[in-house]
């Protein structure tokens, strides 16, 4: 009977996609070129274009909580009528226990009718076993029940990425709905939300910015740094540095103006993932984390390192070399503490340099075999975790310290 029900729903939901306004697929492929000279100065046109997205984004929003309810009812009915029949078998196989009992106990156990108590305990094991069965069927209903839901909502993700994509170009009418980080995106858009390339706009910033949101275990990550295959070259200049540079898609410094924006809206915990050529990823966590003002050369506010989460030890706040309070040098604006020397420069990199570093990870990419033994220490370095050996891929992503953990550490 769910079969069938679902399988009508099916097939409607997949209309509803496939009918979705053909402006979906058309402006994927350019979306940016189509529709800014659709809007160049046509305000009808765009007001009712955006009409049209809005009653889109309604009919979206309609259809995932109600696919989500959906999905919820439907589970909940197979469960209760699954607890119905486990507990009507449950009665029937007390009653024949009782009865092999009874049977067990009487001075006479050969009925009139030639039964005995071998037909009756096989009779019972008959039952047991078809028993097990219908349950093991039921499970498997449930399992398709839940693909399919899946399946569906999958779908429905499609279009939403689509509306995703619009986004950006919507930013000139759109100010006050544009997220303020990733955290954002996953309140606004549910925990069914995809990571990727997502516009925001920080509360402090002017203007919104791509970010690449991570979403994990309905955890918002914004990725500030990313280092995997040497593509991009990170011996850069000040003004590099603060605007960012890179692909998001591939390696990348979001930028340091952008990252003091972020960390400045509220507190960040920042997440550093370090993958050495020989073995598994060690991680590394800040409690605390955030980027002063350009005055401030960008200063790294850090603190709170969590050894429970961490593996990979702390070479930005331990007690011997604490980049806590140190400004941000390029190899063009050195604020490191040597006065005789330039870190970024002598390690081809730039970061939040001391008497030079206990961490670096955006000096040059090293390859393996020379990554394990770059004495040059010039490679992507993280001192507690390798003193010579140059990364082979390092993430540094940030999110929003939520409300209850922050108060546990008042508290604390
Ligand atoms: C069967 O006999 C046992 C003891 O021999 C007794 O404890 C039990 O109550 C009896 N059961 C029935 C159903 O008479
Ligand atoms: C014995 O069982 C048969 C069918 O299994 C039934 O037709 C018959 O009436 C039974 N006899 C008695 C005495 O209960
Ligand atoms: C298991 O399901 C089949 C088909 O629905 C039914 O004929 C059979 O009686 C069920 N078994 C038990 C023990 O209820
Ligand atoms: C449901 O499960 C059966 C196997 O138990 C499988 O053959 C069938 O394709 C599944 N149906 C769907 C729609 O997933
Ligand atoms: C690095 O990865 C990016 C993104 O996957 C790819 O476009 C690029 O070609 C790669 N470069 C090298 C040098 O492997």
């Amino acid at each position: 009977m769910h079969a069938t029900y679902l399988a009508l729903l099916a097939g409607s939901m997949l209309l509803i996609i496939e009918g979705f306004p053909s402006s979906f697929s058309s402006s994927t492929t350019t979306p940016s070129t189509s529709i800014r000279s659709v809007f160049g100065g046509h305000s009808r046109v765009r007001s009712r274009f955006r009409r049209r997205e809005l009653v889109q984004e309604e009919v979206r929003k309609t259809m995932l909580s109600y696919m989500t309810s959906l999905k919820g009812e439907i589970t909940d009915v197979v469960l209760e009528e699954m607890i119905d029949y486990y507990n009507s078998q449950t009665s029937k196989l007390y009653r024949l226990e009782k009865e092999v009992v009874h049977l067990k106990n009487s001075s006479s156990p050969i009925l009139p009718n030639g039964t005995n108590i071998n037909d009756l305990v096989l009779r019972m094991s008959k039952q047991q076993r078809s028993f097990a069965s219908n349950i093991t069927n039921i499970e498997h209903k449930i399992k398709n029940l839940t693909n399919i839901l899946n399946d569906l909502l999958h779908e429905l993700q499609k279009p939403v990425q689509h509306v995703r994509r619009l986004v950006p170009i919507k930013k000139d009418f759109e100010e006050n709905e544009t997220p303020t980080d990733c955290d954002d995106i996953l309140r606004q858009q549910g925990s069914l939300v995809s990571s990727g390339i997502f516009r925001i706009k920080p509360r402090l910033s002017s203007e919104s910015f791509d970010v690449q949101c991570i979403f994990e275990n309905n955890i918002a990550w914004t990725v500030i740094q990313r280092r995997f295959n040497g593509s991009v070259d990170f011996y850069r200049g000040w003004n590099d540095y603060k605007n960012g540079f890179g692909d998001l898609r591939s390696e990348f410094w979001l930028g340091n103006e952008k990252i003091h924006q972020l960390t400045n809206q509220g507190q960040y915990v920042l997440h550093i993932d370090l993958k050495p050529w020989d073995g598994p990823i060690r991680t590394a966590e800040y409690g605390q984390f955030s980027l002063d003002n350009e005055n401030q050369n960008y200063k790294l506010q850090i603190s709170q390192y969590q050894p429970s989460v961490s593996t990979a030890g702390d070479s930005l706040s331990s007690s011997w070399d604490n980049a806590n309070g140190a400004p941000f040098s390029t190899f063009d604006r050195d604020h490191d503490n040597l006065f005789y020397d330039n870190c970024a420069l002598t390690y081809h990199g730039a970061w939040w340099f001391t008497s030079c570093f206990q961490s670096h990870l955006n000096g040059a990419y090293v390859r393996s075999p020379l990554a394990l033994q770059n004495t040059a220490r010039n490679g992507l370095h993280w001192n507690t975790f390798a003193l010579y050996h140059s990364m082979k891929e390092t993430t540094m992503r940030i999110r929003k310290q939520r409300t209850s953990e922050t108060s546990e550490i008042v508290t604390n």
